[in-house]
């Protein structure tokens, strides 16, 4: 989930040269992959592309899943549900993508990502995770993080970073039990830089070239809105 407003910047040119690699490496990719439950199969095909190769359907979709899923969760928030800023934000020439489809091709769940730079650090950024009701509890979301784990190691990025609300306990549950996702030193809960009825984290997972002995002062501009 993105933070509205936010304005993070890509201005960093050892970022937009790895990023330009990346494209070049996994633009229109396909990874096929299989998953085995004990009572159900899922076959799978996940194809990652940038914003600009989805077609117009896909993005609908995607627009569709991401306010059936999360509408609420917003309006219980402080940000609220923002329509046109939640289409743009989806729609930025810098989104990446994680489409899954089932074998009939239809999309079942997606994850949208970006390289950013995060407080000075390079850093794979999960804007979204959205899953159709009937593919949950699968090991889907797990997988498809997993693998925007492995593209951050692949590319050198510092750490996964995602926003969580704290009330959607399914996730949080998700990100930080299941995945070991820590609460990030950006976090309003750590820096202090919001008010303590924050309704949302800041996790993330370092990957093997983030620094563990390196700090922030937490206090980074972007952390509130
Ligand atoms: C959150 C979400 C991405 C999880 O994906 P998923 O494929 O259902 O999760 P997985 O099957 O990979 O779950 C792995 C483990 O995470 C934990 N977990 C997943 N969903 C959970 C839930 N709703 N409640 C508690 N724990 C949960 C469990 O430990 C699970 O293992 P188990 O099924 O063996 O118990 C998915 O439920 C979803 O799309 N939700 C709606 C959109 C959303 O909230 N996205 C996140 C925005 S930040």
């Amino acid at each position: 989930m993105g933070e509205w407003g936010k304005g993070k910047t890509l201005d960093d040119d050892r970022l937009k040269r790895r990023e330009k690699l990346i494209y070049e490496m996994l633009s229109g990719s396909q990874i096929l992959s299989y998953f085995f439950y004990p009572t159900l199969r899922l076959n799978l095909t996940i194809q990652c592309c940038k914003v600009a190769d989805l077609d117009e359907k896909t993005l609908d979709w995607a627009f569709e899943l991401t306010k059936k899923n999360m509408q609420l969760l917003y309006e219980q928030s402080e940000w609220g549900w923002k329509e046109r800023e939640k289409r743009e934000e989806m729609t930025d020439e810098r989104a990446w993508y994680l489409i899954a489809r089932d074998e009939l091709a239809a999309p079942v769940a997606f994850v949208h990502f970006r390289f950013d730079v995060e407080c000075g650090d390079e850093v794979l950024y999960c804007y979204e995770v959205q899953l159709e009701v009937r593919v949950r509890r699968k090991g889907v979301g797990k997988f498809l993080v997993q693998i925007l784990q492995l593209m951050a190691n692949s590319t050198q990025m510092k750490k996964v970073v995602l926003t969580v609300f704290k009330h959607n306990h399914g996730a949080y549950q998700f990100f930080r039990d299941a995945l070991q996702f820590e609460i990030d030193e950006t976090s309003p809960s750590i820096s202090g830089c919001c008010s303590d009825d924050c309704t949302y984290e800041i996790l993330s997972r370092r990957t093997k070239f983030g620094d563990t002995t390196h700090s922030h002062s937490g206090q980074c501009a972007g952390c509130c809105h």
